[in-house]
């Protein structure tokens, strides 16, 4: 009996033992349970502030680049505004100068027109048809030649056409509608250049 009693108590004491052993254990693994969880929890919580931030930055981004893209069209539209009024005014400078350039041309014209009385050579260009580009051409087999007849001469019978008073062929009249529009001054020039050919 009494080494069954001693057994007893050294298996009681076991059991004692194991059940101190596993209860340890457990509180071991409820503390690391509660470590994990709450290691879990603050992960959670790590990772909801980071989903935040890299939402919260998303959004920065977006803004921003919309800003930036407003920006830029404000900035084109603002360019291509300055480009036309530029080109507006490049072209009414262009427009400008040339009227400038346009009246001192025709003032330098009139100028040398003046200096130099009407252009012979030019009136006659209209006479050379009949009376050929030299003044050697007999007019429709009517006319005497012209060329090289002294200037004065030349003045007088073309006035005279020109008034309706000659006609020496009866081809007056055509005469007078050739230089009906040359002034004096005109009918002068054309002489001389006719007496020079
Ligand atoms: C369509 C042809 C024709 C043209 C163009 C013409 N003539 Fe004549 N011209 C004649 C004829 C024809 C006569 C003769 C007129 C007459 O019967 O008196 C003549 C006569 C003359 C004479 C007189 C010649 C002389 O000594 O009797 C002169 C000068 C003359 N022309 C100058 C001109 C001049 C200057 C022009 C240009 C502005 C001109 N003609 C254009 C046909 C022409």
């Amino acid at each position: 009996m009494k080494k069954l009693t001693v057994l007893s108590i050294m298996a009681a004491s076991f059991l004692l033992v194991g059940c101190g052993d596993s209860a340890t254990g457990a509180e071991a693994k409820a503390a690391t349970e509660h470590k994990t969880e709450s290691s879990a929890k603050v992960k959670a919580e790590h990772k909801s502030a980071t989903t935040e931030a890299k939402e919260a930055a998303t959004k920065a981004v977006e803004k921003t680049t919309k800003a930036v893209a407003q920006k830029a069209s404000e900035a084109k539209e603002a360019a291509t505004k300055a480009v036309e009024s530029v080109k507006e005014k490049a072209s009414s400078v262009v427009d400008s100068a040339k009227e400038a350039a346009a009246s001192v041309a025709s003032a330098a014209t009139k100028a040398v027109a003046k200096a130099t009385g009407p252009d012979g050579k030019a009136i006659f260009a209209k006479c050379a048809g009949c009376h050929g580009a030299d003044g050697k051409t007999s007019a429709m087999g009517k006319s005497a030649i012209i060329a090289g007849q002294p200037a004065a001469d030349l003045e007088k019978k073309i006035a005279a056409y020109k008034a309706g008073t000659r006609n020496k062929t009866g081809m007056g009249m055509l005469m007078k509608g050739q230089v009906a529009s040359l002034s004096d001054a005109d009918i002068k020039a054309v002489a001389t250049y006719i007496s020079g050919l």
